[in-house]
C-alpha cells in the first residue's frame, strides 16, 4: 500500500505523486513546511519612505508589510484582530494607518490598535487595546534588499537557512551597482499545478529547455540561454549545484564566461554600456574572491521552499518569482523584475522588454512551462494516476562531479535530477523525517 511506503525514495529516484495533489499533504505541508521556513515578501525598493505598505503572501496566510512610521519594516498577519477581515485590502500604497472595513478598528502603520468605534460606549474598560494590535511576523530579515519573514520564532537565522545558497547570491547582489531595484508593479496569474512543480523546475530542470522551450531558441530574438551553443566556450563547464536546505542553483558558470559574454554583447549597445559592464565585473572583483566573482550571473535557481530566480547577465532583468500555494493543484504566480539602479536606460528599457517577452504571464517561456505543469496536473490528479511515481532517476547511484576549488555545493552535471532529488530530501525532511530513505546526493 502506498500509504506505507515513503513518498520520497532518494536511493531510487522515487517520488510519489501524491504529494502534489493530496489535500491532507497540502494541508500539513502549509504547517510543516510554509509556516517554518524563511519566506519571501518583497523587496526594500518596493517601500522606500516611512508609511510605505504593501501586501503578500506567506503559504495561504495574507500578510501585510509597513514600513512604519518610525522607518522601520515589519510584517503582520493581514487579518483584523476583531473578527478577521483583511485589514488593508490594496497592494500597495502609503499610509499612517489601516482601518478595519467592517466595524471600522484602526491600526497604526506600527501595528497597534489606535481606535474602536464606539469604543468607551460599546467596551466600557473591558477591551485592553495593547493586548489587540495586529499579529506581527515574529522574525523577519533583510538580505541584499529582499525581505523574508518566518512564523516560526525559534527557527534558525535566515542566513544559516540560506546557507550556501548565499555565497551565489552575494555575487548576484555585489555586482549591481547603485543595488537592485524592483520595477514598480507585480505579474500575478493562477495556474492550475502544484507548487512544487514549478520550484523544482527552477532549482534543477534543465532537462526541459531544448524540448520545451525549443521553438523559443530557434527565433532570433537575442542570445536569450546560456546553453546557447553561441556562447558556449566548449572548454567551460556548466553546473547544477545541489545545496543545503533543498536550495538548487542550476546552470552555473565559472571562471568569467558570463562575464566574456556580457563584455562581447555589451559592444552592440555602445561605449556607455561597456563601460558598466566592465565597471560591474571591477565592482565584483573588489567585492569577492576572484573564484567567486568568476561566476558573475548565478543563472537559475529556486531558493525553498518557493522562491525562484534568474539572472544570466547584467544586461538582462533579474526574475524573482513566487509560487503562492493556492490549494494543492493551484498556484498564484507572483512576478518582479529586478534590475540595476544604476543601470544604464537602455538596459533598463530592455530589461522590461525581455522579462515581458520571455518569463512573464504572456512571455514565451512561461507559456510553454504553465502549458505543461497545468497539463502535468491534469494527467496526474485522477485516482490511478495517484499512484504511481515520478521519476527522477537520471543520476542516481552517478557520482556527483568536482566543482572548482572552493566553489560550495554538491555538483552535479548541466542535465541532471539531483538538484530536483536534494529539493524533495528536504521537503521530506521538513514534512516527515521518517519518510526520509537515503540521501543520494551523500
Ligand atoms: Fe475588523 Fe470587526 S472585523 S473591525
Ligand atoms: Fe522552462
Amino acid at each position: 500500500m502506498r500509504n506505507s511506503e515513503p513518498y520520497v525514495k532518494l536511493d531510487e529516484g522515487l517520488v510519489s505523486r501524491k504529494i502534489f495533489f493530496d489535500e491532507q499533504i497540502y494541508a500539513e505541508e502549509l504547517e510543516r513546511i510554509f509556516a517554518r521556513c524563511w519566506l519571501f515578501l518583497g523587496h526594500e525598493s518596493q517601500i522606500p519612505a516611512p508609511g510605505d505598505y504593501m501586501t503578500a503572501y506567506m503559504g495561504e496566510d495574507p500578510i501585510l508589510i509597513c514600513r512604519g512610521s518610525d522607518g522601520v519594516v515589519r510584517a503582520f498577519l493581514n487579518s483584523c484582530r476583531h473578527r478577521g477581515m483583511k485589514v488593508c485590502r490594496a497592494d500597495r500604497g502609503n499610509a499612517r494607518q489601516f482601518t478595519c472595513s467592517f466595524h471600522g478598528w484602526t491600526y497604526t502603520n506600527t501595528g497597534e490598535l489606535r481606535g474602536v468605534p464606539l469604543g468607551k460606549e460599546a467596551y466600557g474598560d473591558r477591551l485592553n487595546k495593547s493586548s489587540w494590535g495586529l499579529l506581527e511576523v515574529p522574525k523577519l530579515a533583510v538580505y541584499g534588499g529582499m525581505i523574508f519573514g518566518n512564523w516560526d520564532a525559534g527557527a534558525e537565522s535566515l542566513d544559516q537557512f540560506l546557507g550556501d545558497l548565499r555565497w551565489y547570491l552575494d555575487v548576484m547582489i555585489e555586482r549591481q551597482l547603485g543595488g537592485i531595484e524592483f520595477v514598480p508593479g507585480v505579474q500575478r496569474y493562477s495556474l492550475n499545478a502544484n507548487w512544487k512543480i514549478a520550484s523544482e523546475n527552477f532549482a534543477g530542470d534543465t532537462y526541459h529547455l531544448a524540448y520545451s522551450h525549443g521553438s523559443m531558441f530557434k527565433l532570433d530574438i537575442r542570445q536569450i540561454n546560456p546553453a546557447n551553443p553561441s556562447f558556449r566556450d566548449k572548454e567551460t563547464e556548466y553546473f547544477n549545484i545541489g545545496l543545503d536546505n533543498g536550495h538548487g542553483m542550476t546552470g552555473v558558470v565559472f571562471g568569467g564566461e558570463r562575464y566574456r559574454v556580457d563584455r562581447l554583447l555589451a559592444e552592440e549597445y555602445g561605449p556607455e554600456v561597456v563601460e558598466y559592464v566592465e565597471a560591474c565585473q571591477e565592482q565584483l572583483l573588489k567585492a569577492l574572491p576572484k573564484h567567486q566573482a568568476g561566476v558573475y550571473a548565478p543563472s537559475f535557481s529556486n531558493m525553498f521552499p518557493n522562491l525562484s530566480f534568474n539572472d544570466f547577465s547584467a544586461l538582462r532583468p533579474i526574475g524573482f518569482y513566487l509560487w503562492l500555494p493556492k490549494g494543492p493543484g493551484r498556484i498564484e504566480a507572483w512576478n518582479w523584475c529586478g534590475i540595476d539602479r544604476d543601470a544604464p536606460q537602455v538596459i533598463k528599457d530592455q530589461a522590461r522588454v525581455d522579462f515581458s517577452r520571455i518569463q512573464s504571464v504572456s512571455g514565451i517561456a512561461a507559456q510553454d512551462d504553465t502549458e505543461n505543469f497545468e497539463q502535468v496536473t491534469e494527467a496526474t490528479r485522477g485516482v490511478i494516476g495517484q499512484q504511481l511515481d515520478f521519476n527522477y532517476q537520471m543520476n542516481v547511484g552517478q557520482p556527483l562531479l568536482d566543482g572548482p576549488a572552493d566553489c560550495p555545493g554538491r555538483f552535479a552535471p548541466y542535465i541532471s535530477e539531483t538538484n530536483q532529488l536534494n529539493f524533495y530530501q528536504y521537503w521530506a525532511e521538513l514534512y516527515d523525517a521518517r519518510r526520509v530513505t537515503k540521501n543520494v546526493n551523500g
